[in-house]
């Protein structure tokens, strides 16, 4: 992915508080059990022992939308990826409450294992709250760049959606003329009323409801991806 729009280099952190007992035992036991394959191509038949939708989230956070989209649609596939190790745990533990049996995760760049989707393969990307780079001289390394979104459209299989929320108002801005300028995904809303409230099958973020908690607007688009 050699555009001059994007850098393609994880910044961020990688790790927050020490980790309890509990927390490093889930992750030594059950990390290793849904852990994407370090190599090779990412397909449902390989994470999943069969055909089935795959969905794919980057930057899950805590996981809480991932698992609870993964609870609701127990026949389809789910890849998360987040670097953030206190992420990952927390996703963990969502994982074994809910007994979710259709979750793989990879810790670390959701770029190195998109690539290694069959082109076509993905129902639905999710990206919320990605980090928003509000300086001009860091929009390079906003996901929402034609790099990351070049990848994303061609793993979408036709008619897929890709999810984008952000509450940050230059990304929201950024995005909708990043999007606007692109043929291989159609717009979703009809009205204001579309991406200014929440749809349906899409729960609180961790992060929106800390935004929302600040007084922040957030925004939610959705995106189809065309021919
Ligand atoms: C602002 S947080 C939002 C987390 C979550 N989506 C939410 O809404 O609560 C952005 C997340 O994206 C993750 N991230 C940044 N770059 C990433 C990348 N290349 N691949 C996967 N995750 C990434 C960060 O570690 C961070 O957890």
């Amino acid at each position: 992915m050699n555009d001059p729009s994007t850098i393609r280099r994880l910044y961020g952190r990688r790790s927050g508080h020490k980790l309890r007992q509990g927390q490093e035992a889930l992750l030594e036991r059950l990390l290793p059990a849904l852990e994407v394959p370090k190599d090779g191509p990412v397909t449902s038949e390989a994470l999943f022992g069969d055909s089935r939708p795959i969905h794919f989230e980057i930057g899950f956070g805590s996981g809480e939308h991932l698992a609870w989209r993964a609870d609701l649609l127990p026949d389809h596939g789910f890849i998360g990826c987040e670097p953030f190790l206190n992420g990952v745990v927390g996703a963990l533990q969502h994982i074994r409450d809910q007994r979710l049996a259709n979750v793989r995760l990879h810790m670390g760049d959701a770029l190195d294992v998109l690539e290694r989707v069959p082109d076509g393969a993905l129902t639905m990307v999710y990206l919320l709250h990605p980090d928003p780079w509000p300086k001009a001289r860091h929009a390079k390394r906003r996901m929402v760049n034609p790099g990351p979104l070049d990848l994303i459209a061609a793993k979408l299989r036709p008619g897929g959606e890709f999810r984008l929320g952000t509450d940050d108002p230059t990304y929201c801005r950024w995005s909708m003329m990043v999007m606007n300028g692109r043929r291989d995904f159609e717009w979703l809303a009809e009205s204001a009323k579309d991406f200014l409230t929440r749809p349906g099958g899409w729960p609180e973020t961790r992060y929106e409801a800390k935004a929302r908690r600040k007084g922040h607007e957030v925004w939610y688009f959705r995106y189809r991806r065309v021919a």
